[in-house]
């Protein structure tokens, strides 16, 4: 049975966790695609560095070695940053390579020409972990909710931010403290100031919106206001008065069109999103038809993250192996009015 070849471009936390799954569940992984799935060359920015997991992978330094290697049908972009990881993605799709990516910053920005080049050279383009970590999200909304209407997305979608209100909340724990221990558990953006500023939730807002309203939502169309002015002194009054502090992303579309935005809101103790505590996320969708709906779980860190790419790859291998294409076209990015949030 011929294995299916892939390869990662980055080895930090979430390529870290990618290769373990691989290995870990390769049997069960095995029987699901109908072949092995083999990590062959992984792109690296420092071959020497010391790392806390061995593979059988090459660790190469430059992306023309994946790019040029015709055994490698799947390219999985864990690296971040929008360049150069966008040119390597978009320079993969053209070589005729599926992607799996988890990178928020790219899918908010270029998603568009992603999508479009991946139509045109007939491969996929898969983001699931590109929002709420571990969470299914992307699928569900691109093809479980697919016949509703989708009215509100709501809801927690930054794991480092939600560890660290919770901590400040639950443990009284200074901010650059527990900003540092999300660092440390591999949570936090390479530049932090993406999660703690709101930048990361709002593009993480903003694909939510793009794919639920099919319209085309960018980071520029978000309100964002970030935890950086939260003080221990806010969460204390929050609490006495029967109140959590929690970072919120919302989108909504009504009659005007769409409006979205992220930042800090007191949430009375007895909502649900008041005891989601941790790294964990939750998401609601109200749609038409089925009402609202939840998704919760860890929204980062190395096997949960890992967890969501490696099931984009296994998808991607399964239609590779069988010959098919459950290929969803993203009908997302209609122009669509988008109102300013009043403050
Ligand atoms: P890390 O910083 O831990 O790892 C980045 C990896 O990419 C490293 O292995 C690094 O190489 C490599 N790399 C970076 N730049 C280059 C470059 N120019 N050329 C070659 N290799 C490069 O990042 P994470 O694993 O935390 O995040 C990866 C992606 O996943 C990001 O897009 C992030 O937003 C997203 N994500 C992360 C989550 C998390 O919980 N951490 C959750 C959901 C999504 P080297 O090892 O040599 O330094
Ligand atoms: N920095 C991000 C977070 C990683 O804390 O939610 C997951 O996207």
């Amino acid at each position: 049975m011929k294995a299916i070849q892939i390869a990662l471009l980055g080895m930090g936390t979430v390529g870290t966790g990618v290769v373990k799954i691989l290995a870990n569940n390769a049997r069960s992984i095995q029987q699901k695609v109908g072949a092995p799935v083999v990590i062959k060359k992984i792109l690296v920015k420092n071959p020497d560095k010391v790392r806390n997991i061995t593979t059988e992978a090459q660790l190469v330094t430059s992306i023309d070695e994946i790019l040029h290697d015709s055994d490698i049908k799947i390219v999985v972009e864990v690296m971040g940053g929008e360049l150069p990881a966008k040119d390597y993605m978009l320079a993969a799709l053209k070589a005729g390579k599926h992607v799996v990516t988890a990178n928020k910053d790219v899918v908010a920005k270029y998603g568009r020409e992603l999508f479009d080049t991946a139509a045109e050279t007939h491969t996929d383009f898969l983001f699931e972990a590109s929002v709420g970590g571990g969470i299914p999200i992307i699928r569900p909304l691109k093809q479980c909710l697919a016949a509703n209407q989708i009215s509100e997305i709501m809801g927690i979608v930054n794991g480092t931010t939600n560890y660290m209100l919770s901590k400040m909340t639950n443990e009284q724990m200074d901010y650059s403290d527990v900003l540092a221990e999300a660092q440390a558990k591999g949570y936090a953006e390479a530049d932090p100031s993406a999660d703690v500023g709101g930048y990361d939730a709002a593009r993480k807002i903003a694909i939510l919106a793009s794919i639920g309203f099919g319209a085309r939502v960018t980071l520029e169309d978000v309100y964002i206001e970030g935890i950086t002015n939260i003080t221990i002194e806010d969460i204390e009054y929050a609490r006495e008065l029967g109140f959590v502090i929690k970072l919120l992303a919302v989108a909504k579309q009504d009659d005007r069109g769409i409006n979205v935005r992220v930042h800090p809101a007191f949430l009375p103790v007895t909502h649900p999103l008041a005891a989601v505590n941790d790294v964990f996320n939750a998401i609601f969708v109200k749609g038409d038809a089925v009402g609202e709906t939840m998704f919760y779980g860890r929204g980062a860190g190395e096997l949960p993250t890992a967890s969501a790419v490696t099931a984009d790859i296994i998808d991607v291998a399964r239609d590779i192996r069988h010959n098919v294409s459950s290929r969803i076209l993203c009908t997302c990015f209609e122009q669509k009015p988008i109102y300013p949030v009043s403050k």
